[in-house]
């Protein structure tokens, strides 16, 4: 039993863990090594106004502009004012940011940002984070951290004897992967920190971590989600077939390095942006994607091209170290010859709905950082507003979890696996995975159309229901819960894509081309899985 579950240790988890530390026992656990999360692979930044020439209103307009209509105007005014107090709590702790020869931030601008207002650590701004934050809760008395952990299902009411009608968390079930062992672990209050769902995509920036767990245990345990149909797509990943790994994760190439002047060129040579946006190579994301989409469509070609050449060479190995190093490795010299891109998915800018405390629509669960849909977003994510929003949003669900102290929890069944047994056919659990990346990737990408939907739709649901029935009959494993969260997730993205009947930020279908005032609404999905887990 412990006070406060902490599912993930990126920035969220981490965050929200040394934030209610004082106040009671704190138990993080995180499906492989603690270091890795979507958080260590940051490299851009974390966005906040930290200069005098920079103002919250320039930043609420920018993140209001980007989001296209989807935003809610409130929780960007109020995150974006907390967020130079939670920058310096980071300082606190220990990050250290790049400086400038007058030892002020070194800040940087990406697309969208009309000022330079992105505080980073040279072009591993995530993983200073990652790092200082493990660091300052080592050997902190009050926090354990169980890596190699996996959070299998949370624990409703419905495992229980109560006669609530309300969604209820009680804690999770974890499996523990090194011992096989599935453990219960009651908590007072649980906070999924669970980052993103990138590797839902056949081709994305996300590491294998990745793979939706907690907006699959949220949805099955009751709560809403929203917004799932905007995914999106980083305009600039490394092209070449050998900087992507085995499991199809590419290696990014910051946005930063068009907020320092990179131009994205055709093989021709001819720059582009400025036919697609006025900002040129400013554009958001979503605009500069598609852009890149629509000229590869056009021109047959593998890739576009990102020049940062005219730089100077100290400079650029400066400032981008990691980027310039790691495309070293694939024969680019990135001062004398343009970079190779292409878009991959890289960022759920719905999730988990939570209301600006935290909480989500399950009592004592709150929900942090890419997880959770707090409305910042909207249809689009400003670049950089993501390790903000996980900063701001795990403080506050601390301060309100800290007055859930006196929950009492009911008595657990413990997990039990029944009929299961070991899986002699691991491969299905492969195939089926390979099937829905492909599938996503293919029917619900970039350019979406009705007909590729639905049949997406199809076969997600045939997939569920194999998937499903190897879930029961077997015993769980790390891959066998991640297939499961993957084919959920899915089923949740096709779901509101389908619902949404227009073009607006990174949902872009050509069968509503447009946007449409009628849809200027977020698009909530509640629901529950038909039975619990075993128990
Ligand atoms: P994560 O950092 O992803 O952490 C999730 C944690 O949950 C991990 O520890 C994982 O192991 C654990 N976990 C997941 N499922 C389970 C389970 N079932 N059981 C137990 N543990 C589980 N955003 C910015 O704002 N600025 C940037 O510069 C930037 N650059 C980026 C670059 C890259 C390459 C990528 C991939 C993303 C970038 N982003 C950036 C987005 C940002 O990094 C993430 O949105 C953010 O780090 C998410 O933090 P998090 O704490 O929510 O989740
Ligand atoms: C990047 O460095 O381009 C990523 C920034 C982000 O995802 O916000």
């Amino acid at each position: 039993m412990t006070d406060f579950l902490v599912i993930g240790s990126g920035i969220a988890g981490l965050y929200y863990a040394l934030s209610v530390a004082a106040h009671g026992k704190v138990t993080i656990i995180t499906k492989r090594d603690r270091g890795d999360s979507n958080t260590k692979y940051a490299q851009g930044g974390i966005a906040a106004v930290m200069a005098g020439n920079d103002s919250f209103e320039s930043h609420v307009q920018d993140t209001l502009i980007s989001g296209d209509g989807l935003c809610h105007e409130t929780i960007v005014r109020s995150i974006i004012q907390e967020g130079p107090e939670r920058v310096r709590q980071l300082i606190d702790w220990g990050v250290r940011f790049s400086k400038g020869e007058t030892n002020s931030f070194d800040l940087g601008r990406e697309g969208g940002h009309t000022h330079r207002r992105i505080l980073h650590a040279g072009d591993a701004t995530g993983n200073a984070i990652e790092t200082a934050l493990l660091t300052e809760l080592e050997n902190h008395p009050n926090i354990t951290i169980l890596d190699h952990h996996v959070a299998v299902d949370l624990i409703t009411e419905r495992h229980t004897h109560s006669t609530t009608d309300s969604p209820t968390c009680y804690g999770a079930y974890v499996l523990n992967t090194r011992s096989n062992e599935v453990l219960t672990i009651p908590a007072k209050v649980t906070l999924l920190a669970t980052g993103g769902a990138g590797k839902v995509y056949l081709y994305t920036t996300n590491p294998d971590i990745a793979s939706g767990d907690g907006m699959a245990m949220a949805w099955r345990a009751g709560a809403q989600v929203s917004n799932l149909e905007f995914v999106q797509f980083h305009p600039t990943c490394l092209y070449n077939p050998l900087s992507q790994d085995e499991h199809g994760k590419t290696f990014l190439i910051s946005e930063a390095v068009r907020g320092e002047g990179g131009i994205l060129r055709l093989k021709s040579g001819e720059a582009f942006m400025h036919n697609y946006d006025s900002r040129g190579d400013l554009a958001t994301r979503d605009i500069t994607a598609r852009a890149i989409d629509q000229e590869l469509k056009k021109s047959g070609e593998a890739c576009v091209y990102l020049d940062i050449t005219h730089k100077p060479r100290d400079f650029l190995q400066k400032r981008f170290p990691t980027i310039y190093n790691t495309c070293a490795q694939f024969g680019i010299d990135i001062t004398t010859q343009p970079i190779p891109v292409v878009p991959a998915a890289h960022y759920f800018c719905g999730g988990v709905v939570t209301d600006q405390t935290g909480a989500t629509s399950v009592c004592n669960l709150f929900a942090a950082g890419e997880v959770a849909c707090t409305g910042l977003h909207g249809a689009n994510r400003l670049a950089s507003n993501s390790l903000l929003e996980a900063v701001v949003m795990a403080h506050r669900a601390a301060q309100n979890s800290i007055t859930y102290l006196n929950n009492k929890i009911p008595s657990l069944p413990d997990w039990n696996s029944g009929p299961a047994t070991t899986a002699d056919e691991q491969v299905v659990i492969a195939h089926n995975w390979d099937e829905i990346r492909r599938l996503m990737w293919n029917y619900v990408g970039i350019v979406r159309t009705n007909k590729r939907l639905q049949r997406a739709a199809t076969r997600i649901q045939a997939l569920r229901d194999e998937v499903r029935e190897f879930y029961w009959q077997t015993c769980v494993t790390s891959d066998l819960i991640e297939l499961r969260n993957l084919a959920t997730v899915a089923k949740l993205v096709i779901d509101c894509a389908i619902a949404r009947k227009e073009s607006r930020g990174l949902h872009y279908t050509l069968d509503h081309p447009h946007k449409s005032n009628e849809q200027v609404k977020d698009t909530v999905i509640a629901g529950r899985a038909s039975k619990p887990s075993r128990q």
